[in-house]
């Protein structure tokens, strides 16, 4: 878990938060969860989604969550959730979701090995295979463009 509150350097030009500001915040969260599933360096292959759902505003605390929701030879997708608080009212919104994919590497930034993914409760079970939907659809478009 990350916990960031929103101050004035977060800001773009037009005086809202810029969004790749919440995408750092989604990476870090995400590696954090990937080097301890992996216990030891991930670099992020891909960010293969990232949905803004609500426009956020400066001074928000925003609580963002990761897990691995799958883990394949080298490489995990990670899911992440950012829940954004105005602290003065004490509401609290989902805001963004993100799906990266960080692989394991040694020393030399070569693939290593991660462990499998323990699966204990039905929502890990939905998420692992929601993920396994989004890897086979990542493999087919990849394989669609070039063997087109
Ligand atoms: C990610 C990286 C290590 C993969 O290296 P590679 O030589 O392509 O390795 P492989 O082909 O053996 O693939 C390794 C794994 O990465 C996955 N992968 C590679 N490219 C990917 C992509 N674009 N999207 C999703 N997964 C990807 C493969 O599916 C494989 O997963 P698996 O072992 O679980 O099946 C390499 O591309 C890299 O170092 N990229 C730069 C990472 C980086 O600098 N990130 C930003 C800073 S942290």
């Amino acid at each position: 878990m990350l916990v960031h509150w929103l101050g004035p350097t977060d800001l773009n030009s037009a005086g809202f938060v810029h969004g790749g500001v919440i995408m750092k915040l989604c990476d870090q969260v995400a590696g954090l969860a990937g080097v301890r599933h992996s216990a030891g360096r991930v670099v992020t292959a891909a960010m293969d989604r990232m949905t803004f759902n609500e426009p956020i505003e400066i001074g928000e605390l925003l609580t963002l969550r990761a897990a691995v929701n799958a883990a394949w030879h080298t490489s995990m997708e990670v899911g992440v959730r950012v829940e954004a608080e105005r602290p003065a009212v004490g509401t609290v919104r989902h805001t963004n979701s993100a799906y990266l994919t960080m692989v394991a590497v040694d020393a030399d930034g070569r693939p290593r090995e991660v462990p499998p993914l323990e699966i204990e409760s039905d929502v890990e079970r939905r998420r692992e295979r929601a993920a396994q939907v989004r890897r086979r659809n990542r493999l087919a478009e990849r394989e669609e463009i070039v063997g087109g």
